[in-house]
């Protein structure tokens, strides 16, 4: 009967202490490596016998006759300390729990490598990014920058609450605009936004990109002119580095340009046949060529030769006629019927 008294007693307490709830004002804590926070425990009975906290910084020890307690965690400098609240009921039972605390550590230096000389419009580039000695891995947010852009984001996974290095890369587009463009990337904790610490940069980079000639005007050029008259050919092209120009006859078989080799991205020359000059426009990230047909003025030959021809006929029929006169004259010789 003692024995079974005793048992039903257990029972009871058991269901007693787990009706029974630990709770944390704040829920969770986020506190800087080496600075403080505070934080409150209750629990959700009231017939305790006190209520105590235990950390490896220090603690309170059991204060009896409270179901409250604040507890200000001072100088917060080991990386894996765990406080626990915990409570003992009137009926000798005990329930502990451990408060939810992340401790974070802005990185010591964020490093982008100076990217290379990129090429526009090639598959993909890298650009790297390592941050340094920054705790916790798993609220790590790294981004990366392009001018006003933000090109990517990377959240960190992880379980190390201790500082750790790490190192990712982002794959980004790069096309010709982005040429003198700053890169740089960024580190950032995820933390309530009244904790969140400003988040820290790399240095920044001047990006160099380089794109193949391009011309404001692509298509070929048909330019009529009259023999001897000076005429420029413009062949200009945007690119990156610089565009070099090279102009010869579009037949290679034709000479007597070669001895010139025009380098300019203008060439001036005085008009005397029809041609096909070429212009090849190039640089390290690729060549571009343009062909500039010079012909003559078609238009005004074929007025020409319409003046031409009404001529010709008018001069014709004019001789007709005459000739027919003059046949006439002979075959009725009018004067000798007179005669
Ligand atoms: C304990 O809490 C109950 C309700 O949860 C309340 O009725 C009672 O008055 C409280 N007792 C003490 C001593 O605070
Ligand atoms: C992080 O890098 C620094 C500098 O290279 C080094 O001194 C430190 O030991 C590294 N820390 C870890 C956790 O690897
Ligand atoms: C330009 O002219 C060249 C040679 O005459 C020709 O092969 C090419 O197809 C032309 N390109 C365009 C876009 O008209
Ligand atoms: C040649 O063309 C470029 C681009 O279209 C233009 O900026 C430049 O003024 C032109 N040069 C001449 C001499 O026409
Ligand atoms: C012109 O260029 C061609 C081909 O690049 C080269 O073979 C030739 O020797 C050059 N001529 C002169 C006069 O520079």
């Amino acid at each position: 009967m003692r024995l079974f008294l005793f048992f039903a007693f257990m029972i009871y307490a058991g269901k007693r202490a787990h009706g029974c709830e630990i709770k944390f004002t704040p829920p969770m804590v986020y506190v800087v490596f080496g600075g403080s926070t505070s934080a409150n425990c209750r629990t959700t009975c009231n017939n305790t016998d006190g209520i105590g906290w235990e950390s490896s910084f220090g603690g309170t020890g059991l204060i009896e006759g409270r179901s409250t307690l604040d507890v200000n965690l001072v100088k917060v400098n080991d990386w894996s300390t765990e406080p626990k609240c915990y409570t003992v009921y009137s009926d000798g039972t005990q329930d502990i729990l451990a408060l939810p605390i992340t401790i974070y550590k802005m990185p010591k230096k964020v490093f982008m490598p100076k990217p290379p000389t990129l090429m526009a419009d090639s598959e993909y580039h890298l650009l790297q990014c390592s941050v340094f000695d920054v705790a916790p891995v798993n609220r790590l947010v790294i981004s990366w920058h392009k001018g006003d852009e933000m090109v990517y984001e990377q959240k960190l996974e992880g379980t190390d609450r201790r500082p750790v290095n790490k190192s990712v890369e982002a794959t980004v587009d790069i096309v010709a605009e982005d040429n003198g463009k700053k890169v740089w990337c960024e580190a950032k904790l995820d933390l309530p936004a009244e904790q969140s610490p400003q988040p820290m940069q790399s240095e920044l980079h001047e990006l160099t990109v380089y794109y193949p000639p391009t011309f404001t005007e692509p298509k070929n050029e048909t330019l009529e002119n009259v023999v001897g008259t000076k005429i420029s050919l413009n062949c200009t092209a945007t690119g990156n580095p610089t565009p070099v120009y090279k102009w010869n006859f579009a037949d290679p078989t034709l000479k007597g340009m070669q001895g010139q080799n025009a380098t300019g991205s203008i060439f001036t020359l005085e008009f005397r046949t029809p041609v096909v000059y070429k212009c090849v426009a190039s640089n390290a990230a690729g060549e571009r060529t343009k062909y500039f047909h010079l012909d003559k003025p078609e238009g005004n030959y074929t007025t020409m030769g319409v003046l031409l021809g009404v001529f010709l006929t008018l001069a014709a029929v004019i001789i007709i006629i005459g000739a027919i006169f003059v046949s006439r004259n002979g075959l009725c010789t009018i004067p000798r019927n007179i005669y």
